[in-house]
């Protein structure tokens, strides 16, 4: 899958913008402030129909603009397929072939990204909720149902959360309705935590693999999932263990007001020769994890969906050293298509300059070299 044409219309900094692109590695150059990262998040938002950046979608539009458009001609095997998408202040509109897709899962999918960009480094380092992030945005690019299942999951949570609060704790309480909730709960999060666990172990493959060969065999990466549901041998994952579990917290749940167990809660540990990286890991070790982490994905995408996802590396290849330059580039192999970020062309490898298509950005204006 590659983007042959990209236009986009009040994006950013853009007022409009047209490109074709005819090579696999296309690699822009400009400095600080130019639309460098404005370019690729175009092509992650129409992608995911999400910003990598921020959840305000308006932020995407030009300032005192109405809307933006980003629309791409891709090249599908022998096909070509148009992809239009629109945001407004009254929403989102997303076409394929100049069909209109009324359901955004119909959408999400028609081709998949991979970015990295240094702000991934929070994947290792950041919160439970940046891992959370990263998990669902993984899954939901290769089952969009699975995002329909986290909306069904956030409306239930929201409403126990609320009838927790509005139930005295203090006196014995009628549980009828929160058992209905409850079991709805359960229900959702079962499938959400069966998907879940089927990614991490597929991601872990991949990336322990990538990591390995990265580190020159010195180190072995694990990522493991910290479920806040428990299963194992001894508990059998099932909607009825989960319920029990839910359950089994009514009183403290009740307490607090809110609901401590689920899918919301749940959190990755990424270990190197069975050290937290997190908390243990040196900067190039956890910078290696996020890589390994982060480029596992793109034969994890060949795999789900039998074609590779396009590859965005926003101001990350000069920061890496000759040995993950040449990693990466045998990750993609010439065989997929990747759009590369970088203020200082010197920090690039020649042999990956000579098979690039080379641009200048200045000002959101782009020139081919
Ligand atoms: N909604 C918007 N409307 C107009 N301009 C915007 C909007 N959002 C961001 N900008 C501006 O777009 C410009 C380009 O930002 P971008 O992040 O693409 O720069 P960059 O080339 O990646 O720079 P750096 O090398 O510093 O990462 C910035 O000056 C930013 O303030
Ligand atoms: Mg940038």
């Amino acid at each position: 899958m590659d983007i042959k044409e990209l236009s986009l219309v009040n994006f950013r900094n853009y007022d409009r913008l047209d490109i074709t692109f005819d090579q696999k590695i296309n690699i822009f150059i400009g400095n600080n402030a130019q639309g460098k990262t404005s370019l690729l998040e175009s092509i992650y938002f129409l992608a995911i129909s999400k910003s990598h950046k921020t959840h305000k979608d308006k932020e995407l539009i030009k300032f005192d603009q109405e809307f933006t458009k980003v629309s791409a001609k891709l090249l599908d095997d022998d096909d070509f397929k148009r992809l239009n998408l629109i945001l407004s202040r009254s929403g989102k509109k997303a076409l394929i072939n100049n069909v209109e897709k009324t359901k955004m899962s119909d959408y999400i999918g028609a081709f998949n990204v991979v970015m990295f960009a240094p702000e991934d480094l929070n994947i290792v380092k950041g919160s439970p909720q940046v891992r959370r992030k990263f998990i669902d945005v993984e899954i939901g690019q290769i089952s969009p149902i699975y995002i329909s299942e986290l909306n069904t999951y956030n409306k239930i949570l929201r409403q126990r959360n609320e009838l927790l609060k509005q139930m005295d704790y203090r006196t014995k309480q009628d549980t009828s309705f929160l058992d209905v909730l409850t079991e709805q709960l359960s229900d959702v999060a079962y499938k959400i935590i069966i998907r879940r666990i089927d990614f991490i172990k597929k991601l872990n493959h991949y990336a322990n693999n990538l990591h390995r060969f990265i580190s020159g065999h010195k180190e072995e990466l694990i990522i493991n999932y910290q479920c806040s549901i428990k299963y194992d041998d001894s508990h059998d994952l099932s909607r009825e263990s989960i319920y029990k579990q839910y359950t089994d917290k009514y009183q403290s749940d009740l307490y607090k007001g809110t609901t401590s167990l689920g899918p919301h809660r749940d959190d990755l540990l990424f270990s190197v020769n069975n050290l937290d990286v997190s908390s243990f890991g040196s900067q190039g070790q956890q910078r290696t994890t996020a890589l390994s982490t982060k480029l596992s994905l793109i034969d994890f995408i060949k795999d789900e969906t039998g074609k590779f996802p396009i590859v965005l590396l926003d101001d990350v290849l000069s920061e890496l050293d000759d040995l993950r330059q040449t990693q990466l580039l045998d990750c993609i192999k010439e065989k997929v298509q990747t759009f590369v970020t970088t203020t200082n062309i010197s920090g690039i490898k020649s042999d990956l300059l000579d098979k690039s298509s080379i641009f200048y950005i200045e000002n959101s204006n782009i020139f081919v070299k």
